[in-house]
């Protein structure tokens, strides 16, 4: 892939140079041990039956934790082949016999056949600013959640940066994402956090649980996992 007709590097060259140029330990969202999306997915409720799939997961080790708990459906989608690269040797170091879906594509291109039980984003739907695109994801989003299942969706929040990776994003307050996704998804908890980025600076998101709601007519079929805890 290169560029556009406007000469604008495609989302994937973006990426790929993210994680090429800088390090995967270096990028202002690394975090070593993704312990806020790891305490959300266990408030969920999820067991080693719950199908997860992370969205623009990238390098991170939310994988690995996954694989390491004995979850044996997990998919991780990501725009960038050099993070996916990446991140399949690491887990097949630690953990040969691993299952896990690696999908190299744009989210907003994707057509997954199947639903999972719980979906995760961190720092990536912040990245979507047209409506249309929000609205795209947020349709995709509520087909691929199977009802009963989960969506945890982490963002800058109001008074994070503007910008990420230089492409602009869009803030959201717990109460703003929660609304976006309330077509098809209850709130079950919302959390604030500062991130400290391996420069040293904090940066505030913003991170919702949210459960997708029965559609009259649509089974229910998550299988496994309940919500404790719930507020
Ligand atoms: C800020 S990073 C976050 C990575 C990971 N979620 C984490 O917490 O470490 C954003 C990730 O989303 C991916 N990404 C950006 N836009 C995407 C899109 N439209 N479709 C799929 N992946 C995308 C990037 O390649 C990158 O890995």
């Amino acid at each position: 892939m290169g560029t556009d007709a406007g000469g604008t590097r495609s989302p994937s060259d973006h990426w790929d140079g993210r994680y090429r140029d800088t390090g995967s330990a270096r990028v202002s969202w690394f975090t070593p041990d993704m312990s806020t999306s790891v305490g959300l997915l266990h408030r969920a409720g999820t067991s080693p039956t719950t199908s997860v799939v992370d969205v623009g997961g990238g390098t991170s080790v939310l994988v690995d934790r996954l694989v390491a708990e004995g979850t044996a459906d997990v998919t991780v989608v990501d725009v960038s082949g050099v993070a996916l690269d990446e991140a399949r040797r690491r887990l097949a170091a630690r953990a040969p016999d691993n299952r896990v879906v690696w999908v190299h594509a744009d989210v907003l291109d994707w057509t997954p056949g199947r639903t999972w039980d719980l979906w995760h984003d961190r720092a990536v739907f912040h990245f979507l600013t047209q409506p249309d695109d929000v609205a795209r994801y947020v349709d995709l989003a509520a087909r691929c959640v199977a009802v009963g299942g989960h969506l945890v969706v982490g963002t800058f929040s109001e008074d994070g940066p503007p910008t990420c990776s230089g492409l602009p994003v869009s803030r959201y307050s717990t109460a703003a994402l929660a609304s976006v996704f309330a077509r098809a998804f209850d709130l079950v908890h919302a959390a604030d956090e500062d991130h400290l980025t391996p420069s040293g600076t904090f940066q505030h998101f913003s991170w919702v649980l949210l459960r997708r709601r029965p559609d009259e007519g649509r089974p229910a079929t998550v299988s496994g996992g309940t919500s404790p805890g719930e507020e």
